[in-house]
């Protein structure tokens, strides 16, 4: 197994960029935090109900209860197998935490999109329940409106992703995680894709980048 990290803003594409590989290379599995806590959370499980408040309020949850779920990911994933991590580590305990863990962490892909262009990406979101799909109004969407293509799943709206919330994660993404940025650079792991082209050129770029 090998990990690659994928940075970027909240609504930068991590998501769609590993959802589409992961669809397409058998090889590939897509670990997303934010999935793994909103999972624990419908099923209301001790840490789904403690990383609610902070997820609403568009702060991180606290490391150890993200890092124990990353941890039995690493532990459970065998063989030839790409992880393409989105959303952790999302800051430089967590990194630190990441390298104690003994995962085989190989780089970091960079998605670079401008905070000007987020909101409008996380306004026309709309993801899957079921499958995690996701989508965008005008960019990507479904063929049947509001309706996923996949699984035939009603499509919904995350609850941190209306204008105020937004505003906060990317105060918190550029206080808390693009310090990952120099952290992985320093290291010789980063590479950086340019995130505003459309979907399937980020995908290519990302693929060659990792
Ligand atoms: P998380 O779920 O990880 O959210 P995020 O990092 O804020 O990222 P998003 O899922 O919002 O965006 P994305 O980059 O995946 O973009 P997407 O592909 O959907 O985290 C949520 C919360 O959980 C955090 O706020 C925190 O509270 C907690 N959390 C998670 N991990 C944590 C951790 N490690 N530690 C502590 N707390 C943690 O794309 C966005 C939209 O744009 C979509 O509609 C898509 O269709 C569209 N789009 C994508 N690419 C393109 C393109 N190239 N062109 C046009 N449109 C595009």
């Amino acid at each position: 197994m090998k990990i690659v990290i994928l940075l970027g803003a909240p609504g930068s594409g991590k998501g769609t960029v590993a959802g589409k590989l992961a669809s397409e290379h058998a090889s590939m599995k897509h670990v997303s935090s934010g999935d793994l806590l909103r999972g624990a959370i419908a099923k209301g499980t001790a840490a789904g109900l403690e990383a609610k408040g902070y997820m609403e309020k568009g702060n991180l949850v606290p490391d150890a209860l993200i890092a124990t779920m990353i941890k039995d990911v690493v532990a459970e994933t065998e063989g030839d197998v790409t992880m393409l991590l989105d959303g952790f580590p999302r800051n430089l305990a967590q990194a630190k935490i990441l390298e104690e863990m003994g995962a085989p962490v190989t780089g970091a892909v960079l998605i670079d999109v401008p905070d000007s262009i987020i909101q409008d990406r996380i306004a026309g979101r709309r993801t899957c329940p079921k499958c995690k799909a996701g989508y965008h109004v005008r960019n990507l969407p479904p063929k049947v409106e509001g309706v996923c293509d996949n699984c035939g799943e009603a499509l919904v709206i995350r609850k941190d992703d209306n204008p105020e919330t937004v505003k906060d994660r990317l105060v918190v993404y550029h206080q808390q995680t693009e310090p990952l940025i120099s952290y992985y650079s320093g290291k010789g792991m980063l590479k950086k894709v340019d995130g505003t082209t459309g979907v399937d050129n980020v995908v290519k770029a990302f693929l060659e980048a990792m």
